[in-house]
């Protein structure tokens, strides 16, 4: 076995997005892509003697990666590396994997609910010592890196057998296979009471329907829920992670987790269904014929948490990102705690969670978690709401709608237009920025614009400040439309457009969201001509 050292060139086009960097299966496979990007991670870092964790998805290229890294780190001097079986690591075991070993970093190979397979995406992130995602101005010297990168260093050696846990040695350093479900399973265990959610699925009465979508998952799924709480064989499905998620893409929503939707909405539903993505950081919650908006799931989830083991101490503050609806504002206000809003991208939670000014945090895409890592985590919410159920008895529904009771219903949906032109999306936000001073005091029937502005975020912990993170037009009774590009997107641009209406009268809580969003809807297309510059007559995926 013997180092060396590459001649290579710079790739101008490995910018980390808010997820990493993200790329089509194809841009990693040319020669050195990954190298370089992997080596512009390590000469950013001071790693020498270090431990970092290893593990992805297992999306197709994950086993290629992982072997290429592992030699990498070797070659670099990374002291030790703890890589998942198989080089499965869902995002949050992953998180959980460092912060429970004290390891300098991790680095995360996915590209969360992107389609995989060959033809599909392939991502690769690097995590810092808390477990979360890596600050701007640590992706920032990766990136500036890659542009000036001229060699790598590589170990020559076959590869490492990772089908079984077992200590090995890689060169000088050491390679730790381990169990890649059991540490985080037990850090579920000590937040929520096992012990009354398995009274609930092995009751007799509740039945619930998990859908992992052949992604990551689906190990972790039965083995918590099948397997550890007693739920019946066959509970999870599409539990068996494939490299092209069989075909289908990842993404725990209304359109892509359709089967799930289909089977919660059907004759004999279940009493509960949830539905997570690739990587495992999203989820989706449903009940008996009904959809739980993800920013209620995380506004449910705040109001509920002192009757959950691992919360019932109190919560030090909440946050949300900027596009997420105020719902979970008004319970942070009742339960006088801080609620803070962030740019979107789960990076921006974690100065808040290692300061303790926040406890929960959430997106309206699908995302929420606490304090206990710093990704978001899919099972976790999962969890959180069987205990909820477990300790009140009551369905989904009823827990939804006794909550809007009280505080009120945000009604909230997202409009996406995916794989838009560049050019047309950029100019799309560009005009709208041109109309801010003229759209104020503004009235659109009932509707009268009180600002319009560029979202721009002050970190409170190290004062860093993140501007244009969205266009905001916020109406006088505390209606608001959101435009914003995605940053995740690898084909063209995705525009993104959040609505939200506020209805504190319950008798009129129970309207469909797309109709009581219908005037917000329409004056959309009129100030930002969305069909214009997005040459759409609608949007791709309605949340
Ligand atoms: C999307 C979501 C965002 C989330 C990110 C990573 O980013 O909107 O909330 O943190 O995926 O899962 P976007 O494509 O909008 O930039
Ligand atoms: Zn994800």
């Amino acid at each position: 076995m013997s180092i060396i050292t590459v001649s290579t060139t710079p790739f101008k086009d490995q910018k980390p997005g808010t997820s990493g960097l993200r790329k089509a299966v194809k841009t990693f496979q040319q020669p050195h892509y990954l190298e370089n990007f992997v080596q512009s991670i390590f000469d950013s870092l001071d790693i020498k003697g270090k431990t970092l964790v290893l593990g992805g998805d297992g999306r197709y290229y994950n086993r290629q990666a992982i072997q290429t890294i592992l030699k990498m780190a070797s070659a670099n001097g990374v002291g030790r590396v703890l890589v998942g079986c198989e080089g499965i690591l869902s995002t949050p075991a992953a998180s959980c994997l460092i912060r429970a070993n004290n390891a300098y970093g991790g680095i995360i190979l996915s590209a969360s609910h992107n389609p995989g397979g060959v033809d599909g995406d392939f991502g690769i992130k690097y995590n810092i010592t808390n477990g979360g995602p890596a600050p701007e101005k640590i992706t920032e010297g990766i990136f500036e890196n890659t542009l000036t990168i001229e060699q790598y260093s590589i170990l020559e050696s076959a590869d490492i057998n990772l089908s079984s846990q077992g200590s090995f040695k890689l060169g000088d350093m050491d390679v730790e296979v381990m169990d890649s479900v059991k540490p985080y399973g037990e850090l579920m265990e000590s937040l929520f009471d096992f012990e009354a959610i398995r009274k609930l699925l092995t009751g007799g009465q509740f039945k619930m329907c998990m859908d992992s979508l052949h992604a990551v998952t689906g190990p972790y799924a039965k083995a918590i829920f099948e397997q550890k709480l007693g739920a019946k064989e066959g509970t999870v499905i599409n539990g068996v992670p494939l490299e092209d998620f069989g075909g289908g893409h990842p993404d725990p929503n209304l359109v892509y987790a359709k089967g799930l939707v289909d089977i919660l909405f059907g004759d004999n539903a279940p009493d509960f269904g949830a539905a997570s993505d690739g990587d495992g950081d999203r989820n989706m919650i449903l009940g008996k014929h009904f959809f739980v908006n993800p920013s209620d799931s995380l506004a449910v989830i705040t109001a509920n948490a002192h009757l959950v083991k691992g919360y019932k101490e109190g919560l030090a503050g909440v946050a949300r990102s900027m596009p997420t609806s105020a719902a979970v504002d008004r319970v942070a206000e009742t339960l006088g705690i801080d609620c803070y809003e962030t740019p979107t991208g789960w990076k921006f939670f974690g100065n808040l969670l290692d300061a303790e000014k926040a406890t929960i945090c959430g997106e309206e895409s699908f995302g929420t978690s606490s304090n206990h890592i710093r990704e978001k985590d899919g099972l976790w919410a999962v969890l959180f709401w069987l205990n909820i159920i477990a300790v009140r008895g009551e369905s989904v529904e009823d827990i939804v709608k006794s909550y809007w009771k009280t505080y009120g219903r945000n009604f909230y949906s997202r409009h996406d237009y995916e794989e838009v032109a560049s050019e047309g999306a950029n100019e799309l936000v560009n005009q709208l920025r041109n109309q801010f001073d003229s759209l104020v005091g503004k009235t659109y029937g009932n509707y009268t614009v009180k600002y319009a502005d560029d979202f721009s975020y002050t970190d409170p912990v190290d004062g860093s400040i993140a501007d244009k993170q969205g266009v905001r037009i916020g109406f006088t009774d505390g209606s608001r439309i959101v435009f914003r590009l995605s940053g995740t997107g690898t084909k063209g641009a995705t525009v993104r457009i959040y609505l939200e209406s506020y209805e504190p009268d319950s008798s009129k809580q129970d309207l469909d969201t797309q109709e009581a969003l219908k005037d917000l809807i329409n004056i959309a297309e009129e100030i930002a001509q969305i069909k214009k510059y997005t040459h759409r007559d609608a949007p791709t995926v309605i949340t």
